[in-house]
This record gives structure tokens, sequence and C-alpha cells, in this order.
């Protein structure tokens, strides 16, 4: 079978469910519609090929530099890219659109009080007890996306109806099958 490589790049506060929404999106094409998917998350590269790497902005840039190169690889040879980073700056997010050559952008967009309570691995209240420094939204920026391809809402909506809004949304740009 034939199959056009693509990255689905997620983009979002800590907590804002990009892991959660790219797993379930990985499960679905593998096992609905038989293709080749790569799931690529900033903690597990944080724990292998990243492990060099912290939270300054220039290594947050590295993390992601070396990121989008494998997705871009991995996608000449039709593999299908689900990338889970935080990516906190525009620059970074048009470094990979400029990168990788099938870049689609989803803004995991949720409040950063809701990501708080969430609180998924208990980093949040590490960070607001000053005992992690450049916390994403705590004490480290998050630019909000310029032009993402899609946004979801997760405080909004479970996180079955976001999947079902990604794969509507690979649907319609005749990415499906
Ligand atoms: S980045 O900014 O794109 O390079 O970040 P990323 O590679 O996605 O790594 C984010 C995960 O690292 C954990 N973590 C932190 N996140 C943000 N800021 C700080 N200081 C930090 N320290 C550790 C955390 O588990 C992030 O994962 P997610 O899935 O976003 O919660
Ligand atoms: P991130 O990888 O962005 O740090 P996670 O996927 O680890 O976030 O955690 C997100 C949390 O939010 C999970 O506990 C998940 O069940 C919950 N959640 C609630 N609604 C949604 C949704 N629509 N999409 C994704 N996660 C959601
Ligand atoms: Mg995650």
């Amino acid at each position: 079978m034939r199959q056009t490589g693509f990255t689905l790049w997620l983009t979002g506060l800590s907590g804002a469910g990009k892991t959660t929404v790219a797993r379930l999106v990985a499960n679905h094409l593998q096992q609905m519609e038989q293709m080749k998917v790569q799931l690529l998350d900033g903690d597990l590269l944080r724990e292998v090929i990243n492990k060099d790497l912290g939270f300054s902005r220039e290594d947050r840039f590295r993390n992601v530099e070396r990121a989008a190169f494998i997705a871009h690889l991995l996608n000449t040879h039709g593999v299908i890219v689900l990338a889970s980073f935080i990516t906190p700056y525009q620059e970074m997010r048009d470094y990979c659109r400029q990168n990788i050559a099938e870049y689609l952008e989803v803004y995991v967009k949720c409040p950063l009080s809701r990501c708080i309570s969430r609180d998924v691995k208990g980093l949040y209240k590490r960070a607001l007890a000053g005992e992690i420094k450049h916390f994403t939204g705590v004490d480290d920026p998050f630019e909000e996306p310029d032009n993402p391809d899609l946004v979801l809402e997760t405080d909004r909506e479970s996180p079955e109806e976001s999947k079902h809004r990604v794969l509507a949304f690979l649907e319609q740009k005749g990415l499906l099958a």
C-alpha cells in the first residue's frame, strides 16, 4: 500500500492533551486504516536522543529542530508522524513548517488554569512551588500559534471528540486512505 507521508504537529501547554490526542489518532490510523505511523513525543525524545537538552530557549529550539528533522525523514519514506511537543515559540513552529514538507499544525488549546487543575504529572505543583524553573506557562512563555491548521479546545471536548475532529480534518485534506 502506498501512503503519503505527513506530519501532524501538536503544540500546546503541558497538560493540554497533546500526547493523549496523538496516541488516539495513531491507534486509529494503525488499526483502522492500516497506515504506518510514528509517534514522536517530547517526553520520549528527551529520555533518549535529546537527554542532553534542558528547557532554555536554545535547548527547546535544538529539541524541536532535531524532532523536525526526524519527522521530515520519516515522511519522505511515507511514514505518518504524530509529533507532540510544547513548541512554545512561533519562530519554532515557522521553522517546522519550512523544514517539514507536509506539515499540519494542530493547536491543542486549553486554558492554563485547566492544565494546572489537571496537573497530569504533578509538574505544575512543583513549578508553582518554585522547584522547577522555566516551566512553560508558569515562568516561561507560550506564544499562541499564529496560523494553526486546526484548533482543538480540550477544555470543551472529550479526547474521543478531539480524535474525531483530527480524523475529519485529515479526511477533508484527502490524507486518509
Ligand atoms: S519543548 O518546549 O517543545 O522543547 O518541550 P517538549 O520537548 O515538548 O517537552 C515538554 C515535556 O517536558 C516536561 N517538562 C517541562 N515542560 C515544560 N517546561 C519545563 N520546564 C519542563 N520540565 C519538564 C513535561 O513532561 C512536558 O511534557 P508535556 O507532555 O507537555 O506535559
Ligand atoms: P500533554 O501531552 O499536552 O501534556 P496529556 O495528554 O499528557 O497532555 O494530558 C492531557 C489530560 O487531559 C489527560 O488526562 C486527558 O485525559 C485530559 N483530557 C481531557 N479532555 C481532553 C481532550 N479533548 N484531548 C486530550 N486530552 C484531554
Ligand atoms: Mg505529553
